[in-house]
Protein backbone atom coordinates (compact mmCIF):
# COMPACT_ATOMS: atom_id res chain seq x y z
CA UNK A 1 0.00 0.00 0.00
CA UNK A 2 2.77 2.27 0.86
CA UNK A 3 4.76 1.65 -1.61
CA UNK A 4 1.73 2.11 -4.35
CA UNK A 5 1.09 5.96 -2.51
CA UNK A 6 4.97 6.77 -3.10
CA UNK A 7 4.98 5.77 -6.70
CA UNK A 8 1.74 7.78 -6.73
CA UNK A 9 3.23 10.50 -4.97
CA UNK A 10 6.18 10.50 -7.24
CA UNK A 11 4.35 10.98 -10.43
CA UNK A 12 2.23 13.81 -9.56
CA UNK A 13 5.47 15.22 -8.28
CA UNK A 14 7.06 15.17 -11.82
CA UNK A 15 3.99 16.99 -13.16
CA UNK A 16 4.14 19.42 -9.94
CA UNK A 17 7.74 20.62 -10.75
CA UNK A 18 6.45 21.23 -14.30
CA UNK A 19 3.73 23.95 -12.75
CA UNK A 20 5.48 25.76 -10.10
CA UNK A 21 4.90 29.19 -9.57
CA UNK A 22 0.62 28.90 -10.63
CA UNK A 23 -0.51 29.37 -7.63
CA UNK A 24 -2.85 32.36 -7.60
CA UNK A 25 -3.40 33.51 -3.54
CA UNK A 26 -5.01 36.16 -2.09
CA UNK A 27 -5.18 36.88 1.48
CA UNK A 28 -7.19 38.61 3.58
CA UNK A 29 -6.68 39.91 6.88
CA UNK A 30 -7.79 41.38 10.18
CA UNK A 31 -6.46 44.09 12.25
CA UNK A 32 -6.77 41.85 15.01
CA UNK A 33 -5.22 39.14 13.19
CA UNK A 34 -2.25 38.95 15.28
CA UNK A 35 -3.82 38.25 18.92
CA UNK A 36 -5.20 34.38 17.46
CA UNK A 37 -4.17 31.46 19.74
CA UNK A 38 -1.18 30.49 17.43
CA UNK A 39 1.82 32.08 17.08
CA UNK A 40 1.95 35.24 15.14
CA UNK A 41 2.09 35.41 11.44
CA UNK A 42 0.68 31.45 11.07
CA UNK A 43 -1.92 32.43 8.62
CA UNK A 44 -4.60 29.57 7.99
CA UNK A 45 -3.64 28.47 4.38
CA UNK A 46 -7.07 27.42 2.74
CA UNK A 47 -5.31 25.48 -0.65
CA UNK A 48 -8.78 24.52 -3.30
CA UNK A 49 -8.98 24.30 -6.83
CA UNK A 50 -11.74 26.93 -6.41
CA UNK A 51 -11.34 30.28 -8.54
CA UNK A 52 -13.57 32.20 -10.84
CA UNK A 53 -16.09 30.98 -12.83
CA UNK A 54 -18.71 29.02 -10.49
CA UNK A 55 -16.02 27.34 -8.19
CA UNK A 56 -15.44 29.98 -6.13
CA UNK A 57 -18.52 31.75 -4.82
CA UNK A 58 -19.04 28.94 -1.76
CA UNK A 59 -15.40 29.04 -0.62
CA UNK A 60 -15.84 32.91 -0.26
CA UNK A 61 -18.62 32.67 1.75
CA UNK A 62 -17.68 29.45 4.09
CA UNK A 63 -14.38 31.89 4.10
CA UNK A 64 -16.69 35.07 5.12
CA UNK A 65 -18.69 32.84 8.34
CA UNK A 66 -15.24 31.83 9.14
CA UNK A 67 -13.88 35.25 10.03
CA UNK A 68 -17.01 36.68 11.07
CA UNK A 69 -16.46 33.75 14.06
CA UNK A 70 -12.85 33.61 14.23
CA UNK A 71 -11.67 37.41 13.19
CA UNK A 72 -8.08 37.11 14.53
CA UNK A 73 -7.21 34.35 12.53
CA UNK A 74 -5.55 35.24 9.48
CA UNK A 75 -6.99 33.48 6.13
CA UNK A 76 -5.02 32.83 3.44
CA UNK A 77 -7.20 31.99 0.03
CA UNK A 78 -4.56 29.68 -1.57
CA UNK A 79 -6.77 28.23 -4.48
CA UNK A 80 -5.13 27.46 -7.82
CA UNK A 81 -7.01 27.59 -10.96
CA UNK A 82 -8.16 24.39 -12.78
CA UNK A 83 -11.24 22.22 -13.15
CA UNK A 84 -10.75 18.66 -11.37
CA UNK A 85 -7.75 19.80 -9.47
CA UNK A 86 -5.89 19.94 -12.80
CA UNK A 87 -3.21 21.85 -11.56
CA UNK A 88 -3.58 22.08 -8.20
CA UNK A 89 -3.35 18.99 -7.18
CA UNK A 90 0.33 18.66 -8.44
CA UNK A 91 1.12 21.79 -6.47
CA UNK A 92 -0.03 20.31 -3.66
CA UNK A 93 2.08 17.25 -4.66
CA UNK A 94 5.18 18.92 -4.76
CA UNK A 95 4.10 20.81 -1.28
CA UNK A 96 3.51 17.94 0.64
CA UNK A 97 6.76 16.59 -0.88
CA UNK A 98 8.55 19.45 0.33
CA UNK A 99 7.04 19.04 3.94
CA UNK A 100 5.89 22.53 2.95
CA UNK A 101 2.11 21.28 3.51
CA UNK A 102 -1.03 24.04 3.12
CA UNK A 103 -3.41 24.37 6.62
CA UNK A 104 -5.46 22.03 5.01
CA UNK A 105 -6.58 21.31 1.55
CA UNK A 106 -9.39 20.67 -0.25
CA UNK A 107 -9.39 16.34 -1.68
CA UNK A 108 -11.84 14.03 -2.78
CA UNK A 109 -13.04 11.63 -0.28
CA UNK A 110 -12.24 7.86 -1.08
CA UNK A 111 -9.04 6.37 -2.46
CA UNK A 112 -7.57 10.01 -3.76
CA UNK A 113 -7.57 10.36 0.30
CA UNK A 114 -6.92 7.25 1.98
CA UNK A 115 -4.83 5.31 -0.59
CA UNK A 116 -2.67 9.11 -1.30
CA UNK A 117 -2.22 11.13 1.47
CA UNK A 118 -3.67 8.75 4.27
CA UNK A 119 -1.48 5.88 3.31
CA UNK A 120 1.72 8.24 2.54
CA UNK A 121 1.25 9.02 6.33
CA UNK A 122 0.94 12.46 6.35
CA UNK A 123 -2.35 13.58 7.54
CA UNK A 124 -3.29 13.84 11.06
CA UNK A 125 -6.46 11.28 12.46
CA UNK A 126 -9.91 13.66 13.16
CA UNK A 127 -11.49 11.42 15.33
CA UNK A 128 -11.65 13.66 18.36
CA UNK A 129 -12.96 16.61 16.37
CA UNK A 130 -15.96 14.49 15.19
CA UNK A 131 -16.26 13.23 19.36
CA UNK A 132 -16.09 16.65 20.13
CA UNK A 133 -18.57 18.01 17.43
CA UNK A 134 -20.85 14.97 17.91
CA UNK A 135 -20.39 14.25 14.08
CA UNK A 136 -20.92 10.69 14.17
CA UNK A 137 -24.40 10.85 13.67
CA UNK A 138 -24.59 13.61 11.48
CA UNK A 139 -22.94 12.77 8.23
CA UNK A 140 -23.88 9.43 6.26
CA UNK A 141 -21.98 6.49 7.28
CA UNK A 142 -21.16 5.67 3.90
CA UNK A 143 -19.53 9.39 3.40
CA UNK A 144 -17.90 9.20 7.18
CA UNK A 145 -16.62 5.40 5.66
CA UNK A 146 -14.68 7.07 2.42
CA UNK A 147 -12.61 9.63 4.70
CA UNK A 148 -11.47 6.55 6.87
CA UNK A 149 -9.29 4.33 6.78
CA UNK A 150 -8.14 1.32 9.57
CA UNK A 151 -11.07 3.19 12.00
CA UNK A 152 -9.91 6.74 11.87
CA UNK A 153 -11.13 9.37 10.43
CA UNK A 154 -9.13 11.62 8.11
CA UNK A 155 -11.34 14.54 6.50
CA UNK A 156 -13.97 16.37 7.12
CA UNK A 157 -16.92 16.49 4.21
CA UNK A 158 -18.14 20.02 2.89
CA UNK A 159 -20.62 18.54 0.23
CA UNK A 160 -22.08 16.18 -2.19
CA UNK A 161 -21.49 16.67 -5.82
CA UNK A 162 -23.68 14.23 -8.07
CA UNK A 163 -21.64 13.22 -11.25
CA UNK A 164 -24.82 11.59 -13.02
CA UNK A 165 -26.45 14.89 -14.28
CA UNK A 166 -27.75 15.48 -17.98
CA UNK A 167 -27.94 18.87 -18.33
CA UNK A 168 -30.48 20.00 -21.20
CA UNK A 169 -31.24 23.63 -22.59
CA UNK A 170 -34.86 23.78 -22.03
CA UNK A 171 -35.91 26.28 -25.11
CA UNK A 172 -33.60 23.72 -27.47
CA UNK A 173 -35.96 20.45 -26.63
CA UNK A 174 -39.51 22.54 -26.59
CA UNK A 175 -38.87 23.96 -30.03
CA UNK A 176 -37.88 20.22 -31.53
CA UNK A 177 -40.57 18.40 -29.54
CA UNK A 178 -37.90 16.57 -27.69
CA UNK A 179 -38.06 15.04 -24.42
CA UNK A 180 -35.03 14.21 -22.35
CA UNK A 181 -33.89 10.92 -23.12
CA UNK A 182 -33.65 8.49 -20.16
CA UNK A 183 -31.98 5.82 -22.43
CA UNK A 184 -29.03 5.59 -24.42
CA UNK A 185 -31.18 4.71 -27.03
CA UNK A 186 -33.49 7.30 -26.60
CA UNK A 187 -30.11 9.49 -26.55
CA UNK A 188 -29.05 8.88 -30.04
CA UNK A 189 -32.87 9.78 -31.30
CA UNK A 190 -32.96 12.80 -29.42
CA UNK A 191 -29.32 13.25 -30.82
CA UNK A 192 -30.13 12.24 -34.37
CA UNK A 193 -32.87 14.77 -34.37
CA UNK A 194 -30.79 17.79 -33.20
CA UNK A 195 -28.43 16.92 -35.56
CA UNK A 196 -30.37 17.01 -38.48
CA UNK A 197 -31.35 20.79 -37.15
CA UNK A 198 -28.16 21.64 -37.06
CA UNK A 199 -28.27 21.99 -33.54
CA UNK A 200 -24.72 20.04 -31.54
CA UNK A 201 -26.57 17.76 -29.38
CA UNK A 202 -23.83 16.93 -27.07
CA UNK A 203 -21.39 19.51 -25.57
CA UNK A 204 -17.96 18.35 -24.39
CA UNK A 205 -15.36 20.50 -23.04
CA UNK A 206 -11.85 18.33 -22.89
CA UNK A 207 -9.10 20.79 -23.13
CA UNK A 208 -8.45 19.48 -19.36
CA UNK A 209 -9.19 15.84 -20.15
CA UNK A 210 -10.70 14.65 -16.93
CA UNK A 211 -14.26 16.26 -18.66
CA UNK A 212 -13.98 13.29 -20.71
CA UNK A 213 -13.44 11.01 -18.38
CA UNK A 214 -16.39 12.29 -16.85
CA UNK A 215 -18.61 11.34 -19.39
CA UNK A 216 -17.11 7.97 -20.07
CA UNK A 217 -17.33 7.11 -16.42
CA UNK A 218 -21.43 7.98 -16.73
CA UNK A 219 -21.69 5.89 -19.82
CA UNK A 220 -19.93 2.70 -17.76
CA UNK A 221 -22.21 3.28 -14.60
CA UNK A 222 -25.11 3.34 -17.14
CA UNK A 223 -24.49 0.07 -18.83
CA UNK A 224 -23.04 -2.08 -16.09
CA UNK A 225 -25.18 -0.97 -13.44
CA UNK A 226 -23.71 0.23 -10.15
CA UNK A 227 -22.34 -3.28 -8.94
CA UNK A 228 -20.76 -4.27 -11.97
CA UNK A 229 -19.34 -0.61 -12.24
CA UNK A 230 -17.89 -0.72 -8.39
CA UNK A 231 -16.25 -4.09 -9.61
CA UNK A 232 -14.58 -2.30 -11.75
CA UNK A 233 -12.19 -0.36 -9.33
CA UNK A 234 -11.53 -3.75 -7.12
CA UNK A 235 -10.37 -5.37 -9.92
CA UNK A 236 -13.47 -7.95 -9.44
CA UNK A 237 -14.22 -7.31 -12.72
CA UNK A 238 -12.11 -6.76 -15.84
CA UNK A 239 -11.99 -4.11 -18.54
CA UNK A 240 -11.92 -7.30 -20.58
CA UNK A 241 -15.29 -8.11 -19.76
CA UNK A 242 -18.27 -7.69 -23.08
CA UNK A 243 -19.95 -4.82 -20.94
CA UNK A 244 -16.78 -2.69 -20.96
CA UNK A 245 -16.79 -3.46 -24.71
CA UNK A 246 -20.31 -2.16 -24.97
CA UNK A 247 -19.87 0.76 -22.76
CA UNK A 248 -16.88 1.77 -24.58
CA UNK A 249 -18.41 1.46 -28.12
CA UNK A 250 -21.30 3.40 -26.87
CA UNK A 251 -19.26 6.10 -25.62
CA UNK A 252 -17.58 6.62 -28.67
CA UNK A 253 -20.69 6.72 -30.95
CA UNK A 254 -21.78 9.36 -28.22
CA UNK A 255 -18.58 11.31 -29.69
CA UNK A 256 -19.88 11.55 -32.69
CA UNK A 257 -22.20 13.85 -31.71
CA UNK A 258 -20.21 16.33 -29.72
CA UNK A 259 -19.11 20.00 -30.66
CA UNK A 260 -16.55 20.09 -32.96
CA UNK A 261 -13.76 22.37 -30.50
CA UNK A 262 -14.13 20.13 -27.75
CA UNK A 263 -10.48 20.09 -27.33
CA UNK A 264 -9.90 24.09 -26.57
CA UNK A 265 -12.90 24.53 -23.84
CA UNK A 266 -12.82 23.76 -20.37
CA UNK A 267 -16.16 22.55 -18.24
CA UNK A 268 -17.28 26.47 -18.23
CA UNK A 269 -16.57 26.99 -21.83
CA UNK A 270 -18.70 23.79 -22.55
CA UNK A 271 -21.65 24.68 -21.00
CA UNK A 272 -21.80 28.16 -22.01
CA UNK A 273 -22.89 26.30 -25.38
CA UNK A 274 -25.53 24.88 -23.30
CA UNK A 275 -26.45 28.41 -21.89
CA UNK A 276 -26.74 29.67 -25.36
CA UNK A 277 -28.21 26.91 -27.33
CA UNK A 278 -25.77 26.50 -29.09
CA UNK A 279 -25.43 22.80 -28.15
CA UNK A 280 -28.78 20.78 -26.03
CA UNK A 281 -26.93 18.75 -23.68
CA UNK A 282 -24.26 18.18 -21.03
CA UNK A 283 -23.01 15.98 -18.47
CA UNK A 284 -21.38 17.19 -15.74
CA UNK A 285 -21.71 17.37 -12.34
CA UNK A 286 -23.80 19.58 -10.36
CA UNK A 287 -21.05 22.45 -10.20
CA UNK A 288 -22.56 23.44 -13.85
CA UNK A 289 -25.80 24.19 -11.29
CA UNK A 290 -23.97 27.03 -9.42
CA UNK A 291 -21.88 28.57 -12.64
CA UNK A 292 -25.22 28.58 -14.66
CA UNK A 293 -27.22 29.86 -11.83
CA UNK A 294 -24.43 32.49 -10.08
CA UNK A 295 -22.55 33.43 -13.02
CA UNK A 296 -24.62 33.28 -16.18
CA UNK A 297 -28.06 34.04 -14.24
CA UNK A 298 -29.76 31.17 -15.74
CA UNK A 299 -32.84 30.21 -14.19
CA UNK A 300 -33.43 26.21 -12.58
CA UNK A 301 -35.62 24.33 -14.70
CA UNK A 302 -36.76 27.22 -16.94
CA UNK A 303 -33.88 28.10 -18.96
CA UNK A 304 -31.96 24.72 -18.00
CA UNK A 305 -33.47 21.25 -16.81
CA UNK A 306 -31.69 17.99 -15.28
CA UNK A 307 -32.40 14.33 -15.57
CA UNK A 308 -29.99 11.91 -14.17
CA UNK A 309 -27.65 10.36 -17.45
CA UNK A 310 -29.23 7.72 -19.25
CA UNK A 311 -29.63 4.71 -17.74
CA UNK A 312 -28.56 5.81 -14.47
CA UNK A 313 -31.84 6.89 -12.67
CA UNK A 314 -31.92 5.59 -9.39
CA UNK A 315 -28.13 5.91 -9.05
CA UNK A 316 -26.35 8.26 -7.58
CA UNK A 317 -22.52 9.23 -8.98
CA UNK A 318 -21.06 10.42 -5.66
CA UNK A 319 -17.97 13.12 -5.79
CA UNK A 320 -17.55 14.69 -2.24
CA UNK A 321 -14.99 17.69 -1.33
CA UNK A 322 -13.48 17.27 1.96
CA UNK A 323 -10.63 19.19 3.91
CA UNK A 324 -8.51 17.62 6.62
CA UNK A 325 -5.47 18.34 8.72
CA UNK A 326 -2.04 17.58 7.62
CA UNK A 327 0.63 16.52 9.39
CA UNK A 328 2.98 19.29 10.19
CA UNK A 329 1.58 22.46 10.34
CA UNK A 330 1.77 25.03 12.44
CA UNK A 331 -1.91 25.84 13.97
CA UNK A 332 -2.94 22.64 14.05
CA UNK A 333 -6.02 24.37 16.59
CA UNK A 334 -6.69 26.60 14.25
CA UNK A 335 -7.37 24.57 11.53
CA UNK A 336 -10.00 22.68 13.20
CA UNK A 337 -11.70 25.62 14.08
CA UNK A 338 -12.01 25.76 10.37
CA UNK A 339 -12.55 22.77 10.25
CA UNK A 340 -15.74 23.00 12.89
CA UNK A 341 -16.76 25.77 10.85
CA UNK A 342 -17.14 23.53 7.45
CA UNK A 343 -18.70 20.67 9.42
CA UNK A 344 -21.53 22.82 10.85
CA UNK A 345 -24.60 23.11 9.79
CA UNK A 346 -24.41 26.78 9.56
CA UNK A 347 -21.20 26.43 7.39
CA UNK A 348 -22.44 23.74 4.97
CA UNK A 349 -25.93 25.88 4.15
CA UNK A 350 -23.25 28.95 3.58
CA UNK A 351 -21.00 26.84 1.01
CA UNK A 352 -23.19 24.38 -0.73
CA UNK A 353 -26.30 26.73 -2.03
CA UNK A 354 -23.67 28.66 -4.30
CA UNK A 355 -21.49 25.45 -5.12
CA UNK A 356 -24.48 23.67 -6.86
CA UNK A 357 -23.96 20.34 -4.51
CA UNK A 358 -25.83 19.28 -1.36
CA UNK A 359 -24.34 19.54 2.15
CA UNK A 360 -22.96 16.25 3.20
CA UNK A 361 -24.53 16.37 6.56
CA UNK A 362 -28.07 15.04 6.71
CA UNK A 363 -29.60 17.84 9.35
CA UNK A 364 -28.86 20.46 7.21
CA UNK A 365 -31.62 23.09 6.18
CA UNK A 366 -33.66 22.44 2.85
CA UNK A 367 -35.29 25.47 2.68
CA UNK A 368 -31.92 26.96 1.84
CA UNK A 369 -31.44 25.11 -1.29
CA UNK A 370 -33.59 25.78 -4.79
CA UNK A 371 -35.49 22.87 -6.65
CA UNK A 372 -32.52 21.22 -7.98
CA UNK A 373 -30.78 20.59 -4.46
CA UNK A 374 -33.98 19.61 -2.67
CA UNK A 375 -34.48 16.87 -5.30
CA UNK A 376 -30.57 15.86 -5.30
CA UNK A 377 -31.23 15.56 -1.38
CA UNK A 378 -33.88 13.44 -1.64
CA UNK A 379 -32.43 11.38 -4.67
CA UNK A 380 -28.72 11.18 -2.26
CA UNK A 381 -31.11 8.94 0.56
CA UNK A 382 -32.68 6.44 -1.98
CA UNK A 383 -30.20 5.96 -4.80
CA UNK A 384 -27.71 3.01 -5.15
CA UNK A 385 -24.30 5.05 -4.76
CA UNK A 386 -21.62 4.76 -7.38
CA UNK A 387 -18.05 6.76 -6.50
CA UNK A 388 -16.53 8.73 -9.25
CA UNK A 389 -13.12 7.87 -10.96
CA UNK A 390 -12.41 11.27 -12.48
CA UNK A 391 -13.33 12.63 -8.99
CA UNK A 392 -10.59 10.66 -6.88
CA UNK A 393 -13.33 8.32 -5.11
CA UNK A 394 -12.97 4.78 -6.94
CA UNK A 395 -9.47 4.61 -7.81
CA UNK A 396 -5.66 6.02 -7.01
CA UNK A 397 -4.48 9.26 -8.73
CA UNK A 398 -2.00 7.45 -10.14
CA UNK A 399 -4.56 5.01 -11.74
CA UNK A 400 -6.42 7.66 -12.82
CA UNK A 401 -3.95 9.83 -14.04
CA UNK A 402 -3.32 6.49 -16.99
CA UNK A 403 -7.30 6.23 -17.67
CA UNK A 404 -7.45 10.64 -18.54
CA UNK A 405 -4.41 9.93 -20.58
CA UNK A 406 -6.18 6.90 -22.43
CA UNK A 407 -9.63 8.64 -22.81
CA UNK A 408 -7.66 11.67 -24.12
CA UNK A 409 -5.94 9.49 -26.68
CA UNK A 410 -9.52 7.86 -27.34
CA UNK A 411 -11.40 10.50 -28.07
CA UNK A 412 -9.20 11.75 -31.06
CA UNK A 413 -7.80 8.15 -32.22
CA UNK A 414 -11.63 6.10 -31.73
CA UNK A 415 -9.74 2.74 -30.99
CA UNK A 416 -11.84 0.23 -29.21
CA UNK A 417 -9.43 -2.21 -28.27
CA UNK A 418 -6.04 0.08 -27.64
CA UNK A 419 -8.12 1.58 -25.19
CA UNK A 420 -9.40 -1.00 -23.72
CA UNK A 421 -6.30 -3.20 -23.33
CA UNK A 422 -4.53 0.31 -21.66
CA UNK A 423 -7.42 0.14 -19.19
CA UNK A 424 -6.95 -3.72 -18.58
CA UNK A 425 -3.00 -3.18 -18.25
CA UNK A 426 -2.92 0.21 -16.06
CA UNK A 427 -5.66 -1.82 -14.25
CA UNK A 428 -3.11 -4.33 -13.20
CA UNK A 429 -2.38 -1.91 -10.02
CA UNK A 430 -5.82 -1.92 -9.06
CA UNK A 431 -5.76 -5.79 -7.76
CA UNK A 432 -5.50 -5.90 -3.86
C1 LIG B 1 -14.42 18.34 -8.86
C2 LIG B 1 -14.72 18.92 -7.50
C3 LIG B 1 -15.83 19.91 -7.61
C4 LIG B 1 -15.59 20.90 -8.73
C5 LIG B 1 -15.15 20.20 -10.01
C6 LIG B 1 -14.78 21.12 -11.15
O1 LIG B 1 -13.34 17.46 -8.79
O2 LIG B 1 -15.05 17.90 -6.63
O3 LIG B 1 -16.01 20.58 -6.39
O4 LIG B 1 -14.66 21.81 -8.29
O5 LIG B 1 -14.09 19.35 -9.76
O6 LIG B 1 -13.61 21.82 -10.90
Amino acid sequence: MRKKASAWLALALGVGMALSGCSSSNSSSSDDAKQGSQKAGEKLEIFSWWTGAGEEDGLKALIKLFQEKYPDIEVENAAVAGGAGTNAKAVLASRMQGNDPPSTFQVHGGAELNEGWVAAGKMEPLNDLYEKEGWMDKFPKALIDMVSKDGNIYSVPVNIHRGNVLWYNKKVFADNGLQPPKTFDEFFQVADKLKAKGITPLALGDKEPWAATHLFENVLLGTLGTENYKKLWTGELSFNDPQVKQAVETFKKMLGYINEDHSSRNWQDASQLVAEGKAAMYVMGDWVKGYFVNDLKLKVNQDFGYVPVPNTEGKFMVITDTFGLPKGVKNPDDVKKFLSVLGSVEGQDAFNPLKGSIPARIDADPSKYDEYGKQTMQDFKTAELAPSLAHGSAAPEGFVTKVNQAVNIFVTQKDVKTFIDTLASAAAELKK
